[in-house]
């Protein structure tokens, strides 16, 4: 019923090789990309921006999921959603007051909107606009960088905003972003996380198809 969805981030993709790589993780059965863009100023890393997403659109049908670390992000919303986003999720550290202004343009531009906190932002951050929110990002990281541990606190935060959302009477996807591995996913899906991020568990894997499995839990994960 709750069907887990895997999101390979390309932050730990081979960026000279960005194709080949979002046919590798489309073949080995990804359900969505998740396109870390990042300012050097919300965030402490810089990647990419709004020419990715226009190139990856091209190569690929899958959803495109942009995770937008960047301040102001109202100010770009159009041209990633002009660019082929599906998913435009963005901080609500950054947005402030705004938030709900941002997500309510996103949905003006006809895509998916989703509202996203970091470990240390509450889950009353985001839950007075579940309404207008079609995903809430849970980071169980401090976004800029992959690789990094995962925070088992913020579990509670994925439970809390399901319980809210479900109250709403509202279907939400509940994506949960940094450190996923087998170990961590079944915790995630268990609090109540339906879509998966994971970077390098997925791009530093032999075998791609095998470790979005055992994200899935198709596979035993011990
Ligand atoms: C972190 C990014 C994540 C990151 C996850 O700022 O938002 O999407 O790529 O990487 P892993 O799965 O390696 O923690
Ligand atoms: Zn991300």
């Amino acid at each position: 019923m709750n069907t887990v969805k895997i999101a390979p981030s390309v932050l730990s993709a081979n960026f000279a090789e960005m194709g080949k790589e979002v046919a590798k993780i489309q073949a080995a059965g990804a359900d969505l990309v998740h396109l870390d863009v990042m300012d050097g100023v919300f965030v402490p890393n810089i990647t990419f921006g709004i020419k990715m997403v226009e190139d990856v659109r091209k190569i690929t049908d899958l959803p495109l999921d942009a995770h937008l670390m960047i301040v102001h992000p109202e100010r770009y919303v159009e041209k990633f959603a002009k660019a082929g986003a599906d998913i435009i999720t963005v901080h609500a550290e950054a947005c402030g007051d705004t938030l709900a202004q941002t997500l309510t343009l996103i949905r003006q531009c006809g895509k998916k909107a989703g509202a996203v906190i970091n470990p240390d932002t509450p889950a009353s951050a985001v839950i007075p606009v579940l309404p207008l929110c079609d995903m809430v990002l849970v980071m169980s990281v401090f976004p800029g960088f992959g690789g990094q541990k995962f925070i088992a606190d913020v579990l509670s935060k994925v439970q809390e905003i399901k319980c809210a959302a479900e109250s709403l009477g509202k279907t939400i996807d509940i994506e949960i972003d940094g450190g996923i591995d087998p170990k961590t996913a079944p915790l995630a899906v268990q609090a109540g996380a339906n879509v998966l991020v994971a970077g390098s568990a997925v791009f530093g894997a032999s075998d791609c198809a095998a470790a979005i499995s055992a994200l899935r839990g198709t596979k035993n994960a011990q």
